[in-house]
């Protein structure tokens, strides 16, 4: 059996607090930072950038995972990798050339991350399951923190599970948005292998003891 792995998304961090946040999360049970940038064209709203990445990565003692919600991710790949990130996340939807980019990703040394908004189909990954090592499934509709999770996520990560299990690849199933202790051994027992959580972590009042809950 696999161990849940908990990605706790600094999106939901306070800003003026950010080395304390990062902190909180490097002495948890967590096991890697969930970075969230956005571009203000694949989703309406930006987040933040590469200083902002770099100010993390000099707190955080655990691997930064990175999700992309950005047109054209291929630019970023090198900057990205010599931010320290350890898994890169592109978009389905943003991706012409997604089998190049993969191998773009996994060039630079990083772990290679596919995200599918709550419209896309797992199928679609039916060709390159192969080349990722995650498949982030979004449960929300990217842009935003603090959403409600959309139910459709469970038959989504047994469809993803069986196609994984199918065509007899290692590939590790992350789910992103509206992520609870509500939900969460649904989520799991569904094949989930991370979750990544925001608002429920950050938003507590005791996010340490709400990461461990999550972790179960
Ligand atoms: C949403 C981001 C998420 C977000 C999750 O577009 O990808 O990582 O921070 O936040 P919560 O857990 O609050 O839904
Ligand atoms: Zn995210």
């Amino acid at each position: 059996m696999r161990k849940l792995l908990i990605a706790p998304s600094l999106l939901a961090a306070d800003f003026g607090n950010l080395q304390r946040d990062v902190e909180m999360v490097n002495e948890s049970e967590a096991d890697w930072h969930h970075i969230d940038v956005m571009d203000g064209v694949f989703v309406p709203n930006i987040s933040y950038g590469m200083p902002v990445v770099k100010a993390i990565q000099k707190s955080a003692t655990k691997p930064l995972d990175v999700h992309l919600m950005i047109v054209n991710p291929d630019r970023y790949i090198e900057e990205f990798a010599n931010l320290g990130a350890s898994i890169l996340t592109v978009h389905y939807e943003a991706c012409t050339h997604l089998h190049r980019t993969l191998q773009a990703i996994k060039a630079h040394g990083m772990k290679a991350g596919v995200a599918l908004n709550p419209h896309t189909n797992i199928l679609l990954l039916e060709d390159t399951i192969k080349d990722i090592d995650i498949v982030l499934i979004m449960s929300v509709n990217p842009g935003f923190g603090g959403q409600s999770f959309i139910e459709n996520t469970y038959a989504k990560v047994k469809a993803l599970k069986a196609l994984i299990t199918k065509k007899n690849a290692s590939t590790l199933i992350e789910i992103d948005g509206g992520v609870t202790t509500e939900n969460a051994q649904q989520l799991v027992d569904s094949g989930a292998d991370i979750l990544v959580a925001g608002s429920f972590v950050f938003k507590s009042s005791n996010p340490t003891a709400t990461i461990k809950a999550l972790k179960g």
